[in-house]
């Protein structure tokens, strides 16, 4: 097998036909979406844990087996035994990172191919990422595979080093360039990132990380949060074939990865919706109820904070800015706990702090009760 040598973009000859009612329907699924992201005073923090949630299952697609709940764990202080889930959480946490990253970067200027090397230099900063060039386009082959298995028995060789600048400036423009269906654009441009593999790893996320900052800057959503993993992970194999199909350079594999594409799209849409409005109503019930038990003009930056970090130790109140004394934090928490509100996840003992959990904003992440 030699060296795969990507289409230029953009491809043409796609039948149409069969796309046209997926595409209205994503595009409808993604405005009911974006409306209830646009009515959110603060999107960052409010939806921070799906961030993370996200950053979790786009990492689970290729291996990494840490969950949510031990990654906001670690967060609180609490190290998993085996070393290799630290890891694992290390690029969960870049993951995020990256994201932020991309966030702020994305308010100044568009998106780049520079931002790009800058968001894998952050995902891969850590143990694993040592020998894996780092923040660089690479100068070697690369190839996919079952792990282990020499390039003769890859599945998949991208293309050569030395083709790598010519597709990637090809890709970096089309990215660009206003097309009359962006859902449809960016179907092609995650399929095509994916196939140039331009890094030695992190290609996978990389791309995944796109999905949103590509909605963003094409204004289809009013702030880059939106999670697309959960249906790559649960329809993982047709993914990994909706991408292996495009071998073949042909107008119908192109319609097949793009039906597929949508409808990640689409159901993602309503499952992000869904998810966004159980989190808002529950901000908005705690709320009230915070504010009812404690009386205290403190209890809406606490309420914040908690959202922020839903699994935390007493010591997350030290130093920030707008809450009280710790005393005050710990009578409003002990309010709280035993209202069922937050609760306890780890007992304290000696000086190892009690972590406490805002049980009910996890579940509704998860889409599953893991926390009681
Ligand atoms: N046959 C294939 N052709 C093109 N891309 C593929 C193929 N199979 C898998 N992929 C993509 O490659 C990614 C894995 O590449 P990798 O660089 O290891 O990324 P990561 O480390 O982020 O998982 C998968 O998540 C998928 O997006
Ligand atoms: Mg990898």
């Amino acid at each position: 097998m030699k060296p795969f040598h990507p289409q230029q973009l953009p491809i043409t000859g796609i039948p149409w036909d069969a796309l046209i009612p997926l595409i209205g329907r994503a595009n409808r699924s993604l405005a009911y979406y974006d409306g209830i992201l646009y009515g959110l005073a603060n999107p960052r923090i409010l939806l921070s844990p799906l961030t993370t949630q996200e950053a979790v299952l786009s990492s689970k697609i290729e291996g990494t087996q840490a969950t949510l709940g031990e990654v906001l764990k670690f967060e609180a202080g609490e190290t998993p035994a085996q070393e290799s889930r630290v890891w694992d959480i290390e690029e969960i946490m870049n993951y995020r990172r990256a994201m932020r990253h991309a966030e702020e970067k994305l308010k100044a200027r568009p998106f780049s191919l520079n931002l790009l090397k800058d968001l894998h230099a952050i995902l891969l900063n850590g143990v694993r990422g040592k020998f894996k060039a780092r923040g660089q386009f690479r100068s070697t082959q690369n190839w996919i595979g079952k792990p282990g298995t020499p390039i003769e028995e890859a599945q998949f060789i991208p293309p050569a080093p030395r083709d790598l600048n010519v597709c990637l400036d090809n890709w970096g423009k089309y990215y660009h360039v206003d097309r009359p269906d962006p859902l449809v654009q960016l179907a092609i441009i995650h399929a095509q990132f994916e196939m140039i593999h331009p890094f030695l790893d992190g290609n996978g996320r990389l791309g995944r990380m796109i999905v949103p900052l590509f909605l963003f800057e094409k204004k289809l959503i009013s702030s880059p949060v939106f999670y697309i993993s959960a249906y790559l992970e649960k329809h993982r194999q047709k993914y990994v074939a909706g991408l292996q199909g495009l071998t073949e350079k042909t107008p119908d594999a192109w319609a097949r990865w793009i039906g597929f594409f949508l409808s990640a799209l689409d159901e993602q849409s309503r499952e992000n919706a869904r998810k966004a409005q159980a989190i808002i109503d529950l901000y908005n019930r705690l709320k009230k109820e915070i504010v009812d038990l404690t009386r205290s003009q403190y209890a809406v930056p606490l309420l914040d904070c908690l959202f922020d970090q839903p699994v935390f130790t007493s010591a997350l109140f030290d130093n920030r800015r707008g809450m009280p004394s710790k005393p005050m934090v710990m009578n409003m928490l002990g309010r709280l706990k035993k209202e069922g509100i937050i609760k306890v996840v780890r007992e304290g003992s000696g000086r190892r702090p009690q972590i406490l959990a805002l049980t009910k904003l996890i579940n509704i992440c998860e889409g599953k009760n893991v926390l009681k």
